[in-house]
């Protein structure tokens, strides 16, 4: 068997889509998932664009030990030296170098001729291959760029020492009979092309990035490149679950080629993924949608009664879903709890297991079901919600609110030993509640990029989970909040999302702006 390797980069690329930003903890919460996973390399971020993706990918090549984990650069000596310096650490390091190669990029985005940029291919690879030896080179807009050119660029790039080629689909602009052929030609035309690995990187604006990677397969391709949920840039990339269930889902078409990827992490994954960027899958989404494996029409039922295989060509259980028939209420032990969790597939340390057996038991006095997906919810809220962080935290509240006159709320926040309260009025009870916030905790000037809350399941005692991201500068700082009301839940996610505003602000105040 030849191996698909599979090259996550939610956490570059992904991470880079507007709403899609993430703070390191949900970085390294993410990074964690992608190496159980068994992605053979995950790209942890581009150091050179802050100090904070400096230290996500520093952390992260720190903290995973089975995964090559990548660093982006352009090719520009800073951007390797900064790169360099954020992985190095890793078990197993990649420097991933990109430049732009198509007529229109170079031109209108790089101001250089053709040759200008042969000469930095040349000079950046060979520049980067005397600090690593797993080196990826990257034509950006390879797809809209001219083929002589293009394998000349690759032929430099493999020559001084690349030994990943990536052509990716930069604008989500060719068909999948093209990507087959580009990869193809390629291969064929660059005279040491079997000394590199190929690549695939496909953006979905026409909705071909799944079938575009798979047809870069069939052209030669190694490497996928993708993201869980298929978030990213603009409509996002090609996502792992459906390039990973295409290829396992039809072996007699991907004769002789596997990915190492546990598919039965693929639930959880995107779940995870989804909960931190503050967003849900579509009802419909291939894979990871609530309606995935659902039969609701007659005919269907009827036939996946007599045999599943009737309308499921893939069963959810290959993808860690998984319908228990034990039924977890207030009686249940925390021994139940545990296996129960096991077998939706999470695994917690015991202080972990502790605290989220507290916060289920809490929830059974407060609902009448608790269904797998409060479980879940419950259960990656704690692994992703940072409550060590200085600040301030909810004592209560408590507001009046109709549509005859405007909402009144008075809230009390705790910051160390101190209770701090304040009234404010607003157009509703969470304008109202936000704006005692603000007045007690006097953040600088901001706008809201996100307000979302999310019922967990379909039932009106459900938890609602809320997400609040926040811009200031030009810097966004978000906060999550879980409750089975609506309102606490908001506050819990605002006063997060303000104390890592105003903890920012102290550190960086050059960075935020002027007070009106
Ligand atoms: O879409 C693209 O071209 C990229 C490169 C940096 C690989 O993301
Ligand atoms: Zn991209």
């Amino acid at each position: 068997m030849e191996t698909i390797q599979i090259f996550d980069t939610t956490l570059r690329d992904g991470e880079q889509a507007p709403g899609c930003s993430m703070n390191l903890k949900e970085k390294l919460k993410i990074a964690r998932i992608l190496e159980k996973m068994h992605v053979d390399i995950l790209e942890a971020g581009f150091p050179v664009a802050s100090p904070g993706d400096f230290e996500a990918v520093e952390k992260i090549a720190h903290a995973v030990h089975n995964t090559t984990v990548a660093a982006l650069a352009r090719t520009l000596d800073k951007d390797i030296d900064i790169a360099w310096e954020a992985v190095k650490k890793a078990r197993n390091p990649r420097l991933h170098l990109f430049v732009a190669t198509s007529p229109l990029h170079m031109q209108e985005k790089l101001h250089l001729t053709g040759e200008q940029v042969l000469e930095r291919v040349q000079h950046s690879v060979a520049y980067a291959k005397k600090r690593v030896s797993n080196l990826e080179f990257s034509c950006e807009d390879a797809t809209r760029s001219e083929i002589d050119f293009l394998c000349r660029v690759v032929e430099t790039a493999i020559r001084n020492g690349a030994t990943v080629i990536n052509l990716p689909d930069t604008v989500g602009y060719v068909t999948p009979q093209e990507m087959e052929n580009l990869i193809r030609t390629v291969r064929e035309r660059v005279p040491c092309s079997d000394r590199a690995v190929f690549s695939v990187h496909c953006h979905n604006d026409l909705g071909l990035a799944t079938a575009n990677s798979l047809a870069g397969v069939q052209g030669g391709a190694r490497q996928i490149e993708c993201t869980i949920n298929g978030i990213g840039e603009r409509a996002g990339n090609a996502s792992l679950e459906e390039v990973v269930m295409t290829m396992r889902t039809r072996p007699d078409i991907y004769r002789g080629l596997h990915t190492h990827i546990d598919t039965t992490q693929i639930s959880q994954a995107s779940h995870t993924v989804y909960s931190i960027i503050g967003q849900s899958a579509p009802l419909n989404k291939p894979i990871v949608g609530r309606n995935a494996f659902l039969h609701e029409s007659g005919i269907h039922q009827h036939g996946v009664l007599a045999d599943k295989r009737t309308y499921e060509i893939l069963t959810p259980e290959s993808v860690g879903i998984h319908h228990s028939p034990l039924v977890l209420g207030k009686h249940s032990g925390r021994h139940a709890f545990e296996s129960h969790l096991q077998e939706m597939g999470y695994e917690l340390d015991p202080d972990e297991l502790d605290r989220c057996f507290a916060e289920f038991k809490e929830l059974c006095d407060k609902v009448k079901h608790v269904t797998d997906a409060d479980i879940e919810a419950l259960v990656t809220h704690y692994q992703v919600t940072d409550d060590t962080e200085d600040g301030y935290a909810l004592e209560w509240y408590a507001v009046s609110t109709s549509n005859y006159f405007r909402a009144t709320s008075t809230v009390c926040l705790r910051h160390g030993e101190e209770r701090v309260q304040a009234v404010a009025r607003g157009d509703g009870p969470i304008d109202a509640a936000f704006s005692a916030i603000d007045e007690i905790m006097q953040p600088v000037r901001h706008t809201f990029e996100l307000y979302r809350i999310h019922g967990i399941s379909q039932s009106k005692d459900t938890l609602g989970e809320v997400h609040v991201k926040l811009i200031a500068g030009d810097h966004s700082f978000s906060g999550r909040g879980l409750s089975t009301d609506i309102i606490e839940g908001s506050l819990y996610a605002y006063i997060r999302a303000v104390n890592r505003l105003n903890a920012y602000t102290r550190k960086h105040p050059e960075d935020m702006p002027e007070d009106e």
